[in-house]
């Protein structure tokens, strides 16, 4: 299956085929107007996850289109805002109807990473996430991540130093459980963090360990919505709306996030608000699909940022019509493709022999 998360976008990548002329320098965008509005935290409020690689201004304006009511960047390196590496201030590039947007950072250094919210909040950004799930090798190398988990004193440390920098509650912690089954940290970690200030968590119900094998373990979620007073956003295995409702009718969570489901079908949102009216979400049909990868064209091409939108629509398409026949060959198109006008072509072309109902 082709899997987005088992061949993520490298980011970067692009950049790297771009050659050095091509290359950005560091720029902070502003926070758009708007930025300080609530959060909603309600069982009908969607958000999508945080997705590195993915979750960019195209593919949160094309979420919110169907409706997710928040938004959370691609994961930042505090590091990176700090030391201004350039690349980091295309990640929070955004506009007015993004909003409300938080923005997810990562890193290991207490001060690193309250002088990146300072910087951040200087620039207008006002919600927050920090990342204390991500259990990729490079992340947690450098003590980030999950890695965070391991070490309770240094995780409440980051946290302190972020929620001083921010107004309170406008900081949230994105959760595993644990780095191991014998290394779990809950509930003792979520609570510390919620006396700490913390405005929301939320929980990927697995170890770092696990990375994404076996199941999301929903009842930890429930257990630890038991215990907290402020917002708990599940996450994990939400690859349907269906899945979805299934979710907080189970757990009590507060909310949640798709992940995975947005990646495989950004109308996931709108099937999730059909369904918690207590509608049948609508059946996908040819016409629905193609106006969703026409949106995203056109939301990557205006709102892409760079060159590196192209390169990045030729590999995220396919994965819209991945069931259906012939997508090999698309792909092996796409890759041929130098300007937008072709790729539409053979997207229009590849939608009108795909022999779609
Ligand atoms: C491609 C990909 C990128 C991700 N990037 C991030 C990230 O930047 N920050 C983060 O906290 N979680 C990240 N995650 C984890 C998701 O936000 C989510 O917690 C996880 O996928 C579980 O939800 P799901 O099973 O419904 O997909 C990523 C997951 C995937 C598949």
């Amino acid at each position: 299956m082709d899997d987005p998360a088992k061949k993520p976008w490298r980011p970067g990548a692009a950049a790297a085929m771009l050659g050095p002329a091509m290359r950005k320098r560091f720029f902070l965008p502003a926070a758009p107007a708007g930025a300080a509005g609530p959060l909603p935290f309600a069982a009908d409020a969607p958000w999508l996850a945080p997705l590195a690689g993915y979750s960019d201004l195209p593919f949160r304006l094309l979420c919110r289109h169907y409706g997710a009511a928040v938004c959370v960047t691609e994961m930042v390196s505090a590091k990176g805002l700090v030391y201004k590496s350039p690349g980091t201030g295309e990640l929070l590039r955004s506009l007015p109807e993004d909003q409300p947007l938080v923005v997810q950072l990562f890193g290991a250094e207490p001060e690193v990473l309250g002088s990146a919210v300072r910087t951040l909040r200087g620039a207008g950004y006002a919600w927050f996430d920090c990342n204390m799930g991500c259990s990729v090798p490079k992340v947690m190398r450098q003590g980030a991540g999950a890695a965070l988990l391991g070490d309770a004193e240094r995780a409440l440390a980051c946290a302190r130093a972020m929620i001083a920098e921010a107004a309170p509650g406008r900081v949230g912690f994105k959760l595993r459980l644990g780095i191991d089954r014998e290394r779990m940290v809950l509930p003792d970690l979520a609570l510390r963090l919620e006396d700490a200030g913390a405005g929301w968590l939320t929980l990927h119900p697995r170890t770092a360990r696990q990375g994404f094998g076996g199941s999301a373990d929903w009842e930890e979620i429930a257990r630890l919505a038991a215990r907290l007073s402020i917002p708990l956003l599940a996450s994990g295995d939400l690859l349907t709306a269906q899945d979805g409702i299934r979710c907080l009718a189970e757990t009590g969570a507060t909310a949640l996030m798709y992940a995975r489901g947005a990646l495989h079908d950004p109308a996931i949102f709108a099937a999730h608000l059909a369904l918690s009216r207590g509608e049948s979400p609508p059946a996908p049909d040819a016409a629905a699909l193609r106006a969703m990868i026409g949106l995203h064209v056109r939301l990557a091409r205006e709102h892409g940022g760079s060159a590196g939108a192209l390169l990045k629509m030729r590999s995220l398409a396919p994965r819209y019509v991945r069931f259906l026949p012939g997508v090999r060959v698309l792909r092996q198109r796409l890759c041929r493709c130098t300007d937008w006008q072709d790729l539409e072509t053979a997207l229009d072309e590849f939608l009108d022999s795909a022999g779609l109902p």
